[in-house]
């Protein structure tokens, strides 16, 4: 969460104004911003007040910056409704949201490939920060008891990965003491290289992190080749050093559209993964989960019991209250969608992201980072040699437009690199896609006549007629 800075109270804009027509007998037009109201006031006013301030968030279907889910069907808003009272952690009180919470779990395993004779093992979280920072700590305590039971020392433990990693593997380290050892990307590799992975490893390596779908371009690391390349090292080296995928978006892609690329518990050295509900699979923000390969993979001091139908339930959170009603969102979609339906909305994604690229492409002044073949998601940067503008200008003339799609430089040994990236999500349409490039068609058109000193012809500027 952001951190928030206490406010001065005594600020000249300290009230927030509201309509006086809202406002019942004895209540105040002005309310303090800062401080908490002495009295309260009529429900239909205090929401009309919080609903005129969301007014200026963004529009949620125009931001392409996201990969989180913008649209879910009435019928699971209903649901997400009904749930909204209920607390993951009181197992006990809610044991129909728990049976749904391991039903998924069961579901994601077996998406997966996880065996039944290994017996998989896993948990909902809040999202995939949450599901990263639980992988992180199992590979951190297995590789403790590795090297105290061998008396070995067991200080010092580094994670080896990829300088594209989600910032949430950056903050594991921080918070665990743990080395965070990143692997820089270049041009001809934008991620995790097998080579790169296993030259950074060392008898300290708590494991290694494979991204399944790079938030900078949505490129897939090779989990099989890096796999291997371990294996390799354990061969020449003895250091043997297991593997966590993050498969944060991808976990919910690949294997709808990509069923024969082995990523997953396919792959021996692959211990856990993690995937982010509230992105492919669908669900509004709230969700995320984390799959162990089997119960040796998740140490067993770092479960927690709960009371369970006057029994217990072992758990592994970082957090102990949570919201039930994503979990059971995400069982609707598994059971609404299917299989059939998950790989319908993921290849409309795919074919919208490859058609973008190839209008992106087709424009000009831009050179594509990724293509939306892999994860639906386009990157491209400004082409060699057009220096009319930069990425960070056509980010800010798409806003004027009402579309959101980030500018930012790419990770460690590309940071020269900057790129703009638009997700496909579902609800993205091809309309949209349509709407979109035709609008940065016009702002790539004003930005360079914007340069070369001539002003966009004033009867296109005008945006107002009588
Ligand atoms: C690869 C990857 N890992 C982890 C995360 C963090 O996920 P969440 O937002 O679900 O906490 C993201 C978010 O974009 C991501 O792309």
């Amino acid at each position: 969460m952001a951190l928030h800075r206490n406010v001065r109270a005594d600020r000249a804009s300290a009230t927030v104004g509201f309509r006086p027509q809202f406002s019942r007998d004895g209540e105040t037009a002005e309310l303090p911003r800062y401080r908490l109201p002495v009295g309260g006031m009529d429900p239909d006013t205090a929401y009309q007040i919080v609903h005129d301030e969301l007014m200026l968030d963004g529009n949620a279907r125009l931001n392409l910056a996201t990969f989180v889910t913008t649209w879910m069907e009435p019928q699971a808003r209903a649901l997400i409704d009904e749930c909204s009272d209920k607390n993951m952690v009181d197992k006990d009180e809610y044991p129909q949201t728990a049976e749904l919470e391991q039903r998924c779990v069961a579901m994601l395993a077996d998406l997966w490939h996880a065996t039944d004779a290994e017996e998989a093992t896993g948990t909902s979280t809040t999202g995939s920060s949450e599901a990263c920072m639980l992988g992180g700590l199992a590979l951190l305590h297995r590789w403790r008891a590795r090297r105290t039971a061998a008396g070995l020392p067991a200080d010092r433990p580094n994670l080896v990965m990829g300088a594209n990693v989600q910032v949430c593997w950056e903050k594991f380290c921080r918070y665990w003491d743990v080395e965070a050892r990143l692997v820089s990307v270049d041009a001809s590799c934008t991620h995790l290289s097998p080579e790169g992975a296993a030259a950074h490893c060392d008898e300290r390596t708590i494991g290694v992190v494979a991204v399944l779908g790079s938030t900078f371009d949505g490129t897939f690391e090779p989990v099989a080749d890096i796999a291997a390349a371990l294996d390799e090292l354990q061969t020449t080296t003895g250091v043997d050093v297991p593997l966590h995928v993050d498969a944060a978006s991808g976990g919910f892609v690949a294997p709808f559209l990509d069923p024969d690329l082995v990523w997953d518990f396919r792959v021996e050295r692959v211990q856990s993964i993690n995937t982010s509900g509230h992105k492919y699979g669908l669900v509004y923000p709230g969700v995320g989960w984390a799959v162990w390969r089997s119960a040796d993979a998740l140490p067993g001091e770092l479960v927690f019991d709960v009371d369970y139908l006057g029994g217990s339930m072992p758990t592994f959170g970082l957090n102990f209250s949570r919201p039930g009603a994503q979990i059971v969102a995400q069982y609707y979609n598994f059971v609404r969608l299917g299989a059939d339906g998950f790989t319908r909305v993921q290849q409309a994604c795919r074919a919208t992201a490859k058609w973008l690229a190839g209008e992106v492409a087709g424009l000009g002044p831009f050179t594509l980072v990724s293509d939306g073949s892999e994860l639906p998601v386009v990157a491209f940067r400004v082409a060699d040699g057009e220096d009319r503008f930069s990425v960070y200008d056509v980010s800010d003339a798409l806003r004027g437009h009402g579309w959101l799609v980030p500018a930012y430089a790419m990770p460690e040994g590309l940071e020269d690199v900057s790129v703009l990236r638009v997700v496909v999500r579902n609800g993205f349409s091809r309309n949209l896609a349509e709407l979109l490039v035709a609008d940065l068609g016009a702002v790539v058109d004003e930005l360079g006549q914007r340069a070369s000193g001539r002003r966009p012809e004033d009867a296109k500027r005008s945006a107002f007629h009588h």
